[in-house]
């Protein structure tokens, strides 16, 4: 086996005699395609090197001289981690926090087998937020919906009497829970599924936003479902929102057959879509919540399921488990992660800001009504879709968007999300209005 030298930190981080801080965008670019796994096709010529503040990474760009071995450029940030980081970059809460616990208190990780003084600060936290009774920790975003599968599942046998290994889970087409087995079996988009069959038994999608469609279903099967599982507002599919009375609707038929109605929160929840979970714009109550993403602050991943009593109690010990959920660091981090949330007015500033972003939309529309279809959103969990005409393609708008300094991506090949951080303010989002305006002229 070669030796291994790993010397220096930051840019001075040099594995093997390869410092960090000399590498070309082209060549982050060929040692990924070389020792990494194909699953993300990044943004061609862009590397990020830091942060500079809430809302605005520094990005190493190819030397347009072919002096150096980059530039480094400002970039505000439109995405902020697909809604990880909710709370602005470095958020001074959390990361003070962070520091002060790793620090000053000393106990990163302990195991859930002995009990750590955190754990009750993150319950009864956790548990004051999302109005919930109960809240299980998980790590990733995909172990949350995950983990409602599971108790489902065991709810419908145990609480429900639904004969063994017979309980269905409904799902939302074009639903998008994560990458895990329960979550491509869930899934309706081949891309996410092709040649990882076979795929879990006991799931069916019903078309989202159709409430004649779920009903058919309940009447038919509703002594077998278990629950319904959806997304309050379909992110990775487009930021697709439901008409205001879907979610009421569901929750009523939810009740009227006796299945749990399960929120996937992770993308839309900390704030994001204008109130602190997007079911609450519904003004709805779901039996079990996902929370995910910006649970952690975009400090560190954390996860959790957050739901009713009778439900979360179907768990006994060694039923269920993980080694990093909840541990001490992500506990601090999360109970932060909330406060930040709470005491900068995260939800209302998402929801100001989010009407003035799509006041940028719709004036953009107006000007361009052959380019744009609609802009759309909740909060700011946003979207503009443009008409499937050739030479209108979401990919070369990113493109040219991060050209004018702004970081989004498409979702779909006509539709463009913006999600920025919830600490940005009129003129960041001024900005991005006015260089979307600029690159939807040019097309
Ligand atoms: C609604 C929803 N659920 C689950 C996930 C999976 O989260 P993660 O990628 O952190 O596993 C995502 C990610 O985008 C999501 O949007």
């Amino acid at each position: 086996m070669g030796e291994l030298k790993i010397s220096g930190y930051g840019d001075n981080l040099t594995i093997n005699g390869i410092r960090i801080g000399d590498l070309s965008p082209a060549e982050h670019e060929a040692i990924e395609l070389e020792k990494g796994g194909q699953n993300y096709s990044p943004l061609e010529n862009v590397v990020v090197s830091s942060v500079q503040d809430s809302s605005t990474l520094i990005c190493r760009k190819p030397d347009p001289d072919g002096v150096k071995a980059y530039i480094e450029e400002e970039l505000l940030d439109g995405l902020c981690c697909y809604s990880a980081v909710n709370q602005g970059q470095l958020n001074k809460t959390i990361v003070d926090a962070v520091v002060a616990h790793l620090q000053n208190e000393r106990i990163p990780t302990v195991p859930r087998s002995i009990r750590h003084k955190y754990m009750a600060a993150f319950l009864l936290a956790a548990t004051a937020i999302t109005k919930m009774d109960k809240v299980v920790p998980k790590v990733a975003g995909v172990e949350a919906p995950e983990l409602m599968a599971k108790l489902s599942r065991r709810w419908g046998y145990r609480v429900k009497g639904i004969p063994a290994n017979e309980a269905i889970i409904v799902v939302a087409a074009d639903n998008f829970h994560g990458r895990s087995l329960f979550a491509v079996s869930a899934s309706t988009d081949p891309s996410s599924r092709d040649d990882f069959g076979p795929f879990l038994p006991g799931i069916e999608a019903v078309p989202f936003n159709d409430i004649d469609a779920l009903e058919k279903l309940f009447k038919e099967k509703g002594d077998r479902i278990a629950s319904f599982i959806v997304e309050p507002i379909q992110g990775e599919a487009g930021v697709i929102l439901p008409d205001p009375d879907y979610h009421p609707r569901v929750e009523a038929l939810c009740k009227q057959y006796n299945i749990l109605y399960c929120v996937d929160e992770v993308q839309t929840g900390f704030g994001r879509t204008g109130a602190h979970f997007a079911h609450q714009l519904y003004g709805v109550k779901p039996d079990l919540m996902a929370c995910g993403k910006a649970a952690g602050g975009g400090i560190m991943p954390v996860s959790f399921v957050a739901g009713r009593r009778e439900v979360i109690d179907v768990l006994t010990p060694g039923s269920e488990g993980s080694t990093f959920g909840g541990f001490p660091l992500a506990s601090v981090t999360a109970v932060f992660s909330i406060k930040a949330m709470v005491d900068e007015h995260l939800a209302d500033n998402a929801r100001k800001m989010g009407h003035r972003l799509l006041g940028h939309f719709e004036s953009i529309r107006v000007d361009f009504p052959d380019k744009i279809k609609e802009g759309r959103g909740a909060g700011l969990l946003t979207a503009f879709e443009m008409f499937n005409k050739p030479g209108l393609d979401g990919h070369k708008v990113s493109l040219k968007l991060l050209e004018n300094g702004i970081y989004a991506k498409e979702t779909h090949k006509t539709t463009v999300r913006l999600a920025p951080a919830l600490t940005i303010t009129e003129a960041g989002i001024d900005h991005i209005g006015d260089s979307i305006r600029k690159v939807i002229r040019d097309l």
